[in-house]
């Protein structure tokens, strides 16, 4: 028998089951509760509300656990590949040899835009934000596959799939390509997932472009550490706008709007012209720490705090672990690291962060790794999008599939004027 929670409220009982997750999370199940008795819950940014019941990925943020299917992050960072990670949070399981190679195959095989497309890249003006064309491509490319995006075809699901996980990286690519007046690459199948879209970033067709092993095993570790994250902001957009039974393309670009957010995914940007602020102000770190805590100044230091995590984030212990050896492998010395690592000393034992748990996030440390590899700051979230894509679309399967599933749609508490009468404009105040 299961447990009940009880709410008692004039006189009344009401009882409300209570189920238990694998790792022991227990919920109340409220989702009867308004109808039992007129109430609704207050809950602003959700930081309290289980939305679904999710086999993907969990997290247990005061033990800085991550883990996907089972499997810890710190496992598949050190022994997986992206296309293998993605097939995990994909499908549920770790691929046999013959379900990999279908797997990436498929995904090669999908890597061309329409030509038709190209023209839709010259549109854009050259200084656009490339958040913006990969959310706007994504949302363009539903329209040359208008006959297979059924979200209750298995089939149709099954080719957006690869559609979307061959297509983005070209989309990035291409993207960065018209923002610095470079001819688009295209995409070169003998070359694996991660190489290929290096290749599409850095290739010009008048020399052949070496890759460089260190760039493409920071770029594989990096891209495997954002795969998923549950439920944050872009999933569960990705879920809400997917809970309307719209397609897949429709439902990851709007994700990807949501992952833009400084709040979210353009932390990395921010974190990195925070660093370069603070080398290039006569201000001391010090002085930015103290404007981050006074309440008046909306300045926050960007790559601290998460919702979820109340410990070091392990995501970000990884990156730190390999960031400098990375960084100087590639460029040398960077003082920006060596400023981020004496903000991460001095925020660590400054009670204001510590009373309230900040610790560095995912986004503290992956922008200088970027840019270690020539990747420019306006690309990082888009690299953030290429990482979590898997994770958006395992989340869209797994809500289309679930029983429990209703289109999304949050209560309010009204707390706006009561019944007025109509005013005509000239007798208006
Ligand atoms: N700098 C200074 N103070 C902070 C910071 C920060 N980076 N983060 C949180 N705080 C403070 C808040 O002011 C608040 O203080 P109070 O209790 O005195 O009012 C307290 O810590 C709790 O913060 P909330 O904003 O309520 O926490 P929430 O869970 O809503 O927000 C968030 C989490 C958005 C990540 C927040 O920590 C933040 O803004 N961080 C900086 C941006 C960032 O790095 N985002 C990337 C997150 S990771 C990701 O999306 C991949």
């Amino acid at each position: 028998m299961s447990d009940q929670a009880r709410i008692d409220l004039d006189g009344q009982g009401f009882e409300a089951e209570v189920f238990e997750g694998t790792e022991g999370e227990r919920a109340v199940d409220i989702s009867n509760l308004r109808a039992n008795t007129g109430l609704v819950t207050y809950d602003p940014g959700f930081g309290n509300t289980g939305a679904v019941k999710s086999d993907i990925t969990f997290i247990n943020g005061e033990e800085a656990i991550l883990r996907h299917r089972g499997y810890s992050i710190e496992e598949l960072s050190e022994h997986s590949t992206f296309i293998e990670t993605s097939y995990l949070l994909i499908y549920g399981e770790l691929p046999t040899a013959e379900q990999l190679e279908g797997f990436r195959n498929n995904i090669t095989r999908h890597t061309l835009l329409r030509e038709d497309m190209k023209p839709f890249f010259d549109a854009f003006p050259p200084d656009a934000h490339p958040m913006a064309i990969l959310s706007a491509a994504t949302s363009a490319l539903s329209t040359f596959y208008q006959d297979h995006y059924d979200p209750n075809d298995p089939h149709d699901v099954e080719v957006s799939t690869y559609r979307l996980m061959a297509k983005l990286p070209t989309v990035a690519a291409f993207a960065y390509k018209r923002g610095i007046g470079q001819p688009y690459i295209y995409p070169r199948n003998d070359l694996d997932y991660v190489e290929n879209f290096l290749h599409m970033l850095f290739a010009v067709p008048a020399e052949p472009y070496d890759l460089d092993p260190d760039v493409v095993t920071a770029l594989r570790t990096l891209l495997i550490l954002h795969a998923d994250h549950e439920q944050n902001c872009s999933a569960s957009t990705v879920r809400l706008v997917a809970s309307s039974q719209s397609n897949m393309f429709a439902a990851i670009s709007a994700g990807i709007g949501a992952l833009w957010g400084p709040l979210h995914g353009g932390a990395n940007q921010r974190v990195v012209e925070m660093l370069e602020e603070m080398r290039d102000s006569e201000e001391s770190t010090e002085r930015f720490i103290e404007r981050a805590k006074d309440k008046d100044d909306p300045f926050r230091l960007s790559g601290f705090g998460h919702r979820v995590y109340k410990n070091y984030d392990p995501r970000a212990a990884i990156i730190k672990n390999k960031a400098n050896q990375v960084i100087h492998k590639l460029t040398g010395d960077d003082p920006l690291f060596e400023i981020a690592a004496k903000l991460e000393e001095t925020v660590l034992s400054d009670d204001y962060f510590i009373e309230r748990r900040l610790y560095p996030n995912v986004d503290f440390y992956s922008g200088l790794v970027y840019r270690a590899m020539g990747i420019p700051v306006k690309m990082f979230p888009v690299l953030f999008a290429l990482g979590r894509l898997p994770g958006w679309i395992a989340q869209f399967r797994e809500m289309n599939i679930d029983p429990d599933k209703r289109i999304g749609r949050p209560r309010q508490i009204y707390t706006g004027p009561p019944l007025r009468s109509y005013v005509p404009v000239d007798q208006r105040a």
